[in-house]
């Protein structure tokens, strides 16, 4: 067992997820988190929990005393058309926080830093399954608030005695199976979100944006990996970077993709509810597919994925939302 691990916005979604995992292996974990977007029931039980925001440099040093061997960095923002009509901020959180918080990890000694990255470092990349050695290619401020980021990571890692696994994330989504946690953002923009948001009659409809894509349905594919196998990624990936592995990027997706109009049928046998499903305009920014090429992480972190059914995915994020409002 290795040392301390600081876990920043390990109350969100997939930060507590990690968060717990962790516990349960033996781990010691300090959550950090604003709680802006997340939610302090989330943090697993025995997790000792600081309230505050990464971007406080002198209470990361504070925190980060010489028996933490590893950072692992959730908080940060995500909603893309956000990012564009406020790329600052997007920058502020994602890039400057990171920043400060990988200088106050290097001074105080920290060996390890595994770092939440994303798909979105690829912008359209065409219909072809996108690896880990597709150039990146940011279409939004928030990719490239966290490709910039990955390059901090390497240039430090190449300069200082750090190693770093940067997980390069696709359509997050499902929910912990025994119900402990699930997603809870505000105002979600996330297919699976929405979808359930409507089944539970929280919204009247959603919209499907775009059926005239050059796909099979003409709706947008996407690569929807469950929140549990990503999390144990992490976990994987750490053993990994303890054992003395070397700095990655990794995707992390099961290689697989499935339309809006996929996704939408699943959630209807599984619930035997209809989902009131519009279709209306392509979204701004939206590419036609974005798949992952998924075996490098296999290979290197020996992750097997025990939730990779479209079905399951949707299920358990319903039987959660049914439970976050009342209905389970
Ligand atoms: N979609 C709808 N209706 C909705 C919401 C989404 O039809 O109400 C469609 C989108 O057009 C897209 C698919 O469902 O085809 C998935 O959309 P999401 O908003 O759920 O997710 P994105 O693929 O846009 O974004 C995800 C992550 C981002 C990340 C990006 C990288 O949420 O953080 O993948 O590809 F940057």
């Amino acid at each position: 067992m290795g040392g301390k691990i600081l876990v920043t916005g390990g109350a969100g979604y997939i930060g507590s997820h990690t968060a717990q995992l962790l516990v349960d292996a033996g781990n010691e974990v300090v959550v950090l988190d604003n709680l802006s977007n997340g939610d302090r029931a989330l943090i697993p039980d025995g997790a000792a929990f600081v309230e505050g925001d990464v971007g406080d440099r002198a209470l990361l040093a504070e925190i980060l005393s010489p028996d933490f061997d590893a950072v692992l960095h959730f908080a940060g923002y995500l909603v893309v058309p956000d990012s564009v009509a406020d790329p600052l901020s997007y920058y502020r959180n994602n890039t400057l926080n990171s920043h400060g918080l990988i200088e106050t990890a290097v001074n105080a000694g920290v060996k390890h830093f595994i770092f939440s990255s994303t798909a979105a470092t690829y912008g359209d990349a065409g219909t072809e399954p996108v690896t880990e050695d597709t150039p990146p290619n940011p279409a939004s401020p928030y990719g490239r608030s966290k490709l910039i980021t990955e390059w901090m990571l390497r240039d430090t890692a190449a300069a200082h005695d750090l190693t770093y696994v940067a997980l390069r994330y696709f359509n997050v989504a499902g929910a912990d199976p025994t119900g402990r946690r699930g997603q809870v953002s505000k105002n979600a923009t996330h297919l699976i979100k929405l979808a359930v948001e409507v089944l539970t009659g929280q919204r009247d409809h959603m919209t499907i944006f775009g059926d005239d894509y050059n796909t099979p349905d003409g709706t947008g594919v996407r690569d929807y990996i469950h929140v549990v196998d990503l999390a144990d990624a992490h976990v994987r990936a750490l053993d990994y970077l303890r054992r003395g592995g070397d700095s990655q990027v990794l995707n992390c997706g099961y290689g697989k993709g499935s339309s809006v109009k996929q996704v939408i049928a699943a959630l209807e046998r599984v619930s035997n509810q209809k989902v009131n499903a519009l279709t209306g305009p392509r979204r701004p920014g939206d590419v036609a597919e974005v798949v992952a090429e998924a075996s490098r992480i296999r290979g290197l972190l020996g992750w097997q994925p025990r939730y990779d059914d479209l079905e399951l995915i949707v299920k358990t994020a319903l039987d959660w939302e049914r439970k976050r409002i009342g209905q389970g």
